[in-house]
């Protein structure tokens, strides 16, 4: 839980110091003026990168060479200080002060689950999208996985080289072909194990809190590997020398699905956008319920512009679903279309041009 959050140099804010409320936070203002960065920064701190850009550059204010972002937390019951920098000389986390070079060791001390409008390009986008989605959440839980991904695209990089310089001689699969080959299979195995267990724990809370949000108990969800890990050597051997003509590795988690089906009939296909919307919500909820059972504790929630989206039967439903220990924020333009009424307190802050103008506070006993 953020007790208190700063900014220094973080996309239109120059400052901005935001002491946090531990339940319920609500970000409000118009359009451009801050809030999506507000919680784009708690995203950050979380997982040392952003969930709107694979390049740190933008995260900087126009015009400054830094960007930091830092926050005063309780995790796990004990005080704690987080802090990301980005710079010229890329970025640097650190955990009560000390330097973590490794960011596989950072990640995971703040658990956050973010909600987004993109969140539907997890049921309606491409491959790409659903990976990345598996990649964040899955290092989250689990250390080891975000070392052996940046091992496997090492390897991938690798043995892409490789290929293509075989591929620029004529030549065949040789004795380094064997080697890369062998590694990349060393960690492509961990990541394809890694990911069936998680889509499947993924699966199993997905379908009840689908049914909860919507009454429908129709949906499932299925990892589609590129190879499993029975046929990965196999097909591996198979495919060396189409690798080698194409000057590319054609199989491996690289090019890994997962689909969402109602019975058999892939959602993209047939569902409306409500009913996208809402199991986008319930896989997003999948994943809280995942953290909070492998940490002991919730993550903090950030739902950018999807409350108002929501009908008020939903609202409540969302609200009920998390836990009053957990921590949430919400930014909208309108305070108008939540339905305020049955929560105990929170606190509300305004946002115009890059500065908190207002807070207040609901429900405190004064
Ligand atoms: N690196 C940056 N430097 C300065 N301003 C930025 C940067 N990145 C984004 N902005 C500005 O921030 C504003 C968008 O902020 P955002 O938090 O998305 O607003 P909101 O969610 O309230 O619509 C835009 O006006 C945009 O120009
Ligand atoms: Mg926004």
């Amino acid at each position: 839980m953020i007790r208190e959050l700063r900014l220094k140099n973080f996309r239109i804010y120059d400052a901005l110091f935001m002491e946090c409320d531990p339940s319920l936070n609500i970000i409000v203002g118009e359009n451009a003026q801050g809030k999506t960065s507000i919680i784009e920064a708690i995203y950050t701190l979380g997982l040392t990168k952003s969930h709107k850009t694979a390049k740190d550059y933008p995260l900087i204010k126009e015009g400054a060479d830094y960007a930091k972002i830092s926050a005063k937390a309780t995790l796990k019951n004990r005080e704690a200080l987080l802090e990301v920098v980005f710079s010229q000389e890329g970025k640097k986390a650190k955990y009560n002060h000390i330097d973590h070079p490794r960011l596989s060791d950072y990640i995971g001390y703040m658990n956050v689950v973010m909600f987004a409008p993109e969140d539907l390009d997890l049921v309606k986008g491409s491959p790409s999208e659903r990976r990345r989605f598996l990649d964040l959440e899955i290092g989250q839980v689990n250390r080891h996985y975000v070392y052996h991904l940046n091992q496997y695209k090492k390897r991938l990089r690798e043995r892409n080289e490789h290929l293509k310089a075989l591929q620029r001689k004529h030549s065949e699969p040789d004795a380094l072909l064997d080697v890369l080959d062998d590694q990349l299979m060393h960690y492509g195995l961990k990541i394809i194990r890694a990911r069936a267990s998680f889509v499947d724990m993924l699966r199993d809370k997905l379908k009840p809190l689908y049914e909860a949000l919507s009454g429908e108990d129709a949906v499932n969800f299925r990892y589609e590997p590129s190879v499993t890990e029975k046929t990965f050597q196999e097909e591996m051997r198979k495919k060396r020398k189409i690798d080698v003509v194409t000057g590319a590795t054609s199989i491996g988690p690289h090019r890994d699905d997962c689909g969402f089906y109602f019975k058999d009939t892939e959602v993209k296909r047939t569902a409306s956008q409500g009913q996208i919307r809402t199991l986008a919500l319930a896989l997003k909820l999948a994943v809280v319920d995942i953290i909070k059972e492998s940490k002991g504790h919730p993550p903090i929630v950030l739902l950018d512009d999807v409350f108002s989206e929501l009908d008020a039967s939903r609202q409540n439903k969302l609200m009920n679903l998390l836990e009053t220990e957990t921590q949430v924020f919400i930014t909208t333009t309108s305070v108008a279309d939540m339905h305020l009424k049955g929560l105990k307190r929170y606190k509300l802050f305004t946002v115009q041009q890059g500065t908190i103008k207002g807070v207040n506070t609901h429900g405190y006993e004064q």
